[in-house]
């Protein structure tokens, strides 16, 4: 990681069972270097494939219309790819993005800007009312009292400021090929008990083990009911959304297939990234080792006419005036 931060990189990163994982905080244990960056540049990419283009639904332009200080702040920025588009989108606002380990390149916008935090020991280190929008995507097995998260993102947000949570499910879907063209909008099943693989075993310990680590499983599901108990939001929308995994969706519908290559290309650096979090947590090495690579079997050869399918939950809200 040194081309990242330099010579003092020790201070950041400490290494754990074969990978390099952030130093700030010892529960957050998926790791912190080039594979991982890698993955979080393959998600942003995907996701803009999913919303058009764009970095973001909902009113975004409106909430940054505001006053003459534009503050964007992305937490659980990651390789800070979605901090750096915003802030060349808009280029009057300052984007700050945050973290527990500086994985972001150096060369970015004027605008922009990296910070250290563990969200989940500390408040968010932001004056009441600071940004006109925040977003948080993907980082929900980071934070152990996510009620909190959100009254400390209320806390930071302007009146009428937005904010945007994107996670994605931890139950991914499986289910026979479609024979529509286009990819259903809604899920093509549950995962039937029938069909159970290397693939739905590792998920499922890994649920488990964020469970038995303290983390709250439901969460993606439930972000919308968590915004509206917070009672500082108004206008709450919500939507789901399939992510098709793999090169199943039909050729002529491009974005799914492209959304597809994608997914797939983060789910393939995902298994093996979850290997420190096992074996931190405890789990015997030849047991996770067979986990992930059963996974592994199962995600690279799948049965004939079976397609995975991923879910991403949203919800965008503004800030009460
Ligand atoms: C799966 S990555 C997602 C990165 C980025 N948001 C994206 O969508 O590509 C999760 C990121 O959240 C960060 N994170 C997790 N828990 C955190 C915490 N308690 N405080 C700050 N950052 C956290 C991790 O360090 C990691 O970079």
């Amino acid at each position: 990681m040194q081309d990242v931060v330099g010579d003092d990189a020790h201070l950041f990163f400490r290494f754990a069972h074969g990978r390099h994982l952030n130093s700030l905080n010892q529960n957050y244990l998926l790791p912190a270097d080039k594979e991982e960056i890698r993955r979080s540049e393959l998600h942003h990419r995907m996701l803009q494939f999913v919303f058009s283009g764009k970095n973001y639904i909902g009113p975004v332009r409106q909430a940054l219309q505001f006053g003459e200080q534009r503050r964007i702040l992305d937490l659980g920025t990651g390789g800070g790819f979605w901090a750096i588009d915003m802030a060349d989108e808009f280029p009057r606002a300052e984007v700050i993005g945050v973290d527990l380990a500086p994985i972001q390149p150096r060369d970015v916008p004027p605008n922009c800007t990296f910070e250290l935090c563990d969200l989940d020991q500390w408040n968010i280190p932001y004056p009441d009312n600071y940004f006109d929008f925040v977003h948080a995507r993907s980082m929900h097995t980071g934070i152990h009292d996510y009620p909190r998260f959100i009254e400390e993102i209320a806390r930071i947000l302007r009146p009428g400021g937005l904010v945007l949570i994107i996670e994605p499910s931890l139950h991914p879907l499986v289910g026979p090929i479609p024979t529509a063209t286009a990819v259903p909008a809604m899920p093509l099943t549950q995962p039937s008990e029938s069909y159970h693989d290397g693939w739905e075993t590792l998920w499922e310990t890994y649920r488990t083990c964020l469970r038995r680590h303290g983390i709250d499983v439901t969460v993606p599901e439930r972000l919308a009911d968590l915004l509206a108990e917070a009672g500082e939001f108004e206008d709450i929308v919500t939507s789901e959304g399939n992510i098709p995994v793999g090169f199943w969706p039909p050729e002529s519908d491009s974005t799914a297939r492209t959304v597809g290559e994608l997914q797939w290309m983060d789910y393939e650096l995902f298994l093996p990234a979850l290997k420190p979090f096992f074996l931190s947590l405890g789990l015997a090495d030849t047991f996770v080792d067979n986990l992930i690579s059963e996974a592994q079997r199962d995600f690279y050869e799948p049965p004939p006419h079976i397609c995975r399918i991923a879910r991403l939950h949203i919800v965008y809200a503004s800030k009460v005036l």
